[in-house]
């Protein structure tokens, strides 16, 4: 049979603070494979996260096929719009949500990565976050620090992750990050420049394939996902509208799940997908095929 097999591979998967979400689907997907996995959360979603663990409500979702319940080898605090302790601002570090957490820069994790693992103790890195401050007003309303919040949150902090943790990976690495089809067609309603931010993380992905591929023999792919009601998309304010849109007028009818979004996280993550690499993966029901609206 062929398996994707992630034994003795160290996953971590950056974007996780519920069961809602890409990140936690794919965290599932890369242990189903056998993987372990750890999990970097935003602080100011981290002591929710913690209390939904350690009170028990997200058992039903971490129940593993095997019976067992989905563990985390580490959780650790990120902030990805710093790459460096040194650049964050005194009123964050103090901040009630950062005080206790230290160095949650990309820097700051990359450090303790290789703390805990060693220096080659990773194989996979997921980006799965993106945050955009403006994303209700339209990209012709947006003002520059919208914009370049939205591009330093959510396509920025993948170039620090390569860079920093490129020389963490262990031989045939894989990164996987996940993008939005607003890249390259108009979403009206997907604003703040988070378009913009999408279509940067695609093309950097081609870039940063051929640079860190060269340099570290690591691969890059990006997951262009169809609509999902995560808590990040909810922030959009039409999500519902998006996936029922969707569901409408792609060739396959059903709603996405985030586990088709997972499967395929993990196949490409894995040995099965070597040679892969530099690419923009749809996993969207196959809606972006289509030129012209079903009528209804
Ligand atoms: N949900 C969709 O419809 C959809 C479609 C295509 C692509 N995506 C992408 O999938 C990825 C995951 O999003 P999701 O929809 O699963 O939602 P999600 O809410 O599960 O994940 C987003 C995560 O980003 C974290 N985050 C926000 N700002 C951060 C920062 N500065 N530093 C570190 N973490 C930060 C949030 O705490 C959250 O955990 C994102 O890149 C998103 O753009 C989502």
């Amino acid at each position: 049979m062929l398996n994707i097999d992630l034994t003795g591979k160290r996953a971590l998967v950056a974007g996780v603070a519920d069961d809602a979400g890409f990140g936690f689907a794919i965290a599932k997907a890369l242990a189903e494979a056998g993987a372990s996995v750890s999990v970097a959360t935003w602080p100011p979603a981290l002591n929710i996260f913690m209390n939904l663990l350690e009170r028990g409500k997200m058992d039903e979702s971490r129940r593993l096929s095997t019976g067992e319940l989905l563990t985390f080898e580490k959780i650790y605090p990120l902030d990805a719009v710093y790459d460096t302790y040194e650049e964050m601002p005194d009123d964050v570090k103090t901040n009630k949500r950062y005080k206790d957490v230290g160095d949650c820069s990309i820097n700051g994790m990359a450090q303790r990565v290789a703390a805990d693992f060693g220096e080659k103790g990773l194989d996979i890195l997921v980006h799965s976050l993106a945050n955009g401050p403006e994303v209700k007003k339209p990209l012709l309303e947006v003002s520059r620090s919208g914009y370049l919040g939205a591009v330093s949150a959510s396509a920025y902090s993948m170039i620090s992750m390569v860079q920093r943790f490129g020389p963490l990976m262990r031989e045939n690495g894989s990164f996987v990050s996940l993008t939005y089809m607003a890249s390259e067609r108009v979403i009206p309603g997907y604003g703040g420049g988070m378009s913009s931010a999408k279509a940067a993380l695609e093309s950097d992905t081609r870039t940063l394939a051929f640079e860190a591929g060269r340099k570290y023999g690591v691969r890059i792919n990006t997951i262009s996902a169809g609509p999902l009601a995560s808590r990040a998309a909810s922030a959009i304010g039409i999500i519902e509208k998006m996936v029922e849109y969707v569901s409408q007028n792609a060739p396959l009818t059903s709603k996405l799940t985030a586990e088709e979004v997972g499967s395929v996280a993990a196949f490409l993550s894995s040995p099965l997908a070597s040679g892969i690499t530099g690419s923009t993966v749809y996993v969207d029901k196959g809606y972006h095929a289509m030129g012209m609206a079903v009528p209804q």
